[in-house]
C-alpha cells in the first residue's frame, strides 16, 4: 500500500502480513483500519499511516489482542484522545488501539469514581458535576481520556489530577490485571510511574468532594472561560508543547522571544497563546516538529533556558 505525503508516494512498511491483518480481522469486534492516517486521530491533525488501527470494547477482547501480537511479535501502541501527540509523518508500525465500549464506563460509589482509561475526562468532569462532585476542575478543557490523563498527570500548570487518584487498574503485557493503590504511585508535573506497573492503564479510581451541582458547574465553566480567552481551542494544536520551566512559564519566554505568529510551512506558533503550535491546516509532522525545534533553540539563546517537550512525539520519519 503506498500514502501520500505532500504529493509523494512513499511506501508504508507495514509489519502486518496479509495473514496477519486476516486474523486480526477474524479475533476483534469491528473491523481494524489498516494503513489509518493518524492525521485523522489527532488533535494536531498530522501524522502518517498506523499499520493497524482498532477499538477494543471489553477486556477479553483486549486480551485476545494482546495475545496476538505477542505471537506475532507486533508492537502495541495505545491511543487515548489524539492529543498532546504528534506522530511523525512514517506514521506507527504495528497495531494503535483505542480503548471503547466498557472501558468508557464510570460508576460511582460515594465520592468515589470508577472511570475506564477509555472514558473522556469532559464525560467524567460532567458526570461528577451532576452527581455534585467537585476535584477534577484543573482537568477542565483538556481534550483527554482518563488513561491519558492519569498517566500524564494532566492538569493546570499547578494542580493536577494525579492529587485524586486512589488506584489505577494496569494490564500486564500477558494481560495479567493489576490494582495498583495509591502509596505505590507517585506523580509530578506532567508525569506519573502509573506505566512501571503494566504496559496500559484500563480503570482508575478517583477519589472526589462533596459539592453541589450548582458549585461544580460554577467552577467548570470558569474554567472553560479561562482557556476560551487564552487557548486557540478551535485550531488543531496537541496542546501546549513544552512543560513550564520551574518558576517560569514556557508560553511567557516564547512570546517574549518574539516567536508569536512564526509560521513555517502551515505550521504556526498560535498568535493567542505562544505554547501551542496550530495547524493552519495541510501541515506536515516534519514542519510541526521543526517549528518546535526551532522554538526551542531561539528560547534557549534568547534565555538560557532548555524547553522540555510534553507533547509525546512518535512513530517513524
Ligand atoms: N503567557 C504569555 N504569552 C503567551 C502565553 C502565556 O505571556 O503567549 C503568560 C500569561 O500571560 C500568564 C502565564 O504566561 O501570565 C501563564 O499562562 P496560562 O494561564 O495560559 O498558563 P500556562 O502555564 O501557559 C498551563 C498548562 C496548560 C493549562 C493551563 C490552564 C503547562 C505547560 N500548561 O498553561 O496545559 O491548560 O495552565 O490554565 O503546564 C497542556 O497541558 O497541554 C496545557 C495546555
Amino acid at each position: 500500500m503506498a500514502q501520500t505525503i505532500e504529493g509523494q508516494k512513499v511506501k508504508s512498511r507495514s509489519l502486518l502480513t496479509e495473514e496477519m491483518k486476516e486474523g486480526l480481522r477474524k479475533l476483534l469486534r469491528t473491523e481494524p483500519l489498516f494503513d489509518e492516517p493518524m492525521s485523522s486521530h489527532t488533535t494536531v491533525r498530522v501524522g502518517g499511516p498506523a499499520d493497524a488501527f482498532v477499538s477494543v470494547y471489553s477486556l477479553d477482547e483486549l486480551r485476545m489482542l494482546l495475545s496476538f501480537l505477542r505471537e506475532h511479535q507486533l508492537p502495541l501502541f495505545v491511543l487515548g484522545c489524539g492529543s498532546n501527540i504528534i506522530v511523525r509523518d512514517g506514521g506507527i508500525r504495528g497495531v494503535v488501539v483505542r480503548l471503547n465500549g466498557e472501558f468508557t464506563k464510570i460508576s460511582f460509589n460515594g465520592t468515589a469514581v470508577r472511570a475506564g482509561a477509555g472514558a473522556l475526562l469532559s464525560h467524567l468532569i460532567n458526570a461528577a458535576a451532576d452527581m455534585g462532585l467537585s476535584g477534577l476542575e484543573p482537568a477542565v478543557g483538556v481534550p483527554g481520556t482518563v488513561g491519558g490523563a492519569v498517566i500524564s498527570n494532566a492538569g493546570t500548570a499547578t494542580e493536577y489530577i494525579g492529587e485524586r487518584v486512589h488506584s489505577v487498574s494496569v494490564l500486564a503485557e500477558d494481560g495479567t490485571q493489576f490494582e495498583v493503590d495509591r502509596e505505590a504511585l507517585s506523580f509530578g508535573y506532567r508525569h506519573s510511574n502509573v506505566l512501571d506497573f503494566g504496559k496500559l492503564v484500563i480503570a482508575a479510581v478517583l477519589e472526589l468532594e462533596r459539592s453541589s451541582p450548582e458549585r461544580a458547574r460554577e467552577r467548570i465553566e470558569r474554567l472553560v472561560e479561562h482557556r476560551r480567552r487564552t487557548q486557540p481551542i478551535t485550531i488543531p494544536s496537541a496542546g501546549c508543547v513544552f512543560k513550564n520551566p520551574p518558576n517560569e512559564r514556557a508560553g511567557r519566554l516564547i512570546d517574549m522571544a518574539g516567536l508569536k505568529g512564526f509560521k513555517l510551512g502551515r505550521a504556526q506558533v498560535s498568535e493567542m497563546h505562544a505554547n501551542f503550535i496550530v495547524n493552519l491546516g495541510g501541515a506536515t509532522a516534519r514542519e510541526v516538529i521543526e517549528l518546535t525545534e526551532f522554538v526551542r533553540r531561539a528560547v534557549y539563546e534568547k534565555f538560557g533556558v532548555l524547553l522540555e517537550y510534553e507533547v509525546q512525539i512518535v512513530g517513524e520519519e
